[in-house]
């Protein structure tokens, strides 16, 4: 969503309540939840704390709150995790690179305000897919669908039927676009999916590993330029109304 052009109808969604709760809150109370982030130090007392907090399903009455200590999580859960309590991304002086953990925190708020300017007029919904699926289907209509990945499920608080996931794509009559690490075994490999694949460095690899990353699409890609989330949806015949 955050790089790819408007469209006249925009729709995010996600099963997962506090996906949808960060995403509304930083649409609607931008600052609040900057100010938040840029006052919360990158500390690994508090990641104990609200990780334990959090899987232990307590969530803050305020929302700013809420959506400010699930993104610091985002953050500070080592690979990622969203399932279960994983480490703190602590800084190492062993990494070639250096670590950069608690920089990429300081540039939070940043990032917040891009959301809340890229979310203005978007619709945030919390539905399993298959109802938006259903509601929004049109020959015009361009889903972009991230499932969990294949093997890689326990790092998400919602499980995948990978299955019924494609079943459902094969009826539809608009766009799809999904994508994948590995593919799960014995789908998409019809005539009517076309596969692009690219490695990328990912955080459900493991820290700074790289993974292949496939897009899954049911129409033929109308351009071989290096691709990327943004320049596939160009490639849709109409630019798209991508959910
Ligand atoms: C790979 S993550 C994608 C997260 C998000 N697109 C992002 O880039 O950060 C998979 C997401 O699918 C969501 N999910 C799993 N099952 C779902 C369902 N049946 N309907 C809607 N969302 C679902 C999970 O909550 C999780 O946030």
């Amino acid at each position: 969503m955050l790089n790819k052009p408007r469209s006249t109808v925009e729709i995010f969604n996600d099963k997962d309540s506090d996906v949808v709760t960060f995403f509304r809150v930083a649409r609607e109370k931008p600052a609040e939840l900057a100010e938040w982030c840029r006052y919360t130090p990158f500390s690994e007392q508090l990641h104990d704390e609200w990780a334990d907090e959090f899987f232990a399903g307590e969530r803050p009455a305020d929302s700013v709150e809420h959506a400010g200590k699930w993104f610091f999580l985002r953050y500070s859960q080592y690979a990622g995790k969203v399932s279960r309590k994983s480490g703190f991304k602590r800084e190492s002086p062993r990494d070639e690179k250096g670590s950069r953990n608690a920089r990429n925190w300081v540039n939070a708020p940043e990032r917040i305000e891009q959301v809340a300017e890229r979310f203005r007029g978007v619709s945030v919904v919390h539905e399993d897919y298959q109802a938006v699926v259903e509601r929004y289907d049109s020959p015009e209509t361009v889903f972009y669908l991230d499932p969990p990945y294949y093997e890689k499920e326990d790092l998400y608080r919602k499980s995948a039927d990978h299955a019924t996931l494609e079943q459902t794509l094969c009826e539809i009559d608009g766009y799809a676009i999904v994508s994948y690490t590995d593919l799960p075994p014995g789908l998409y490999d019809s005539d009517e999916w076309h596969i692009v694949e690219r490695t990328v460095t990912h955080s459900a690899a493991g820290n700074g590993k790289t993974a292949d990353e496939r897009l899954i699409l049911n129409f033929e890609p109308s351009t071989d330029r290096e691709f990327t989330q943004q320049t596939l949806l160009d490639a849709c015949p109409n630019g798209g109304d991508a959910l």
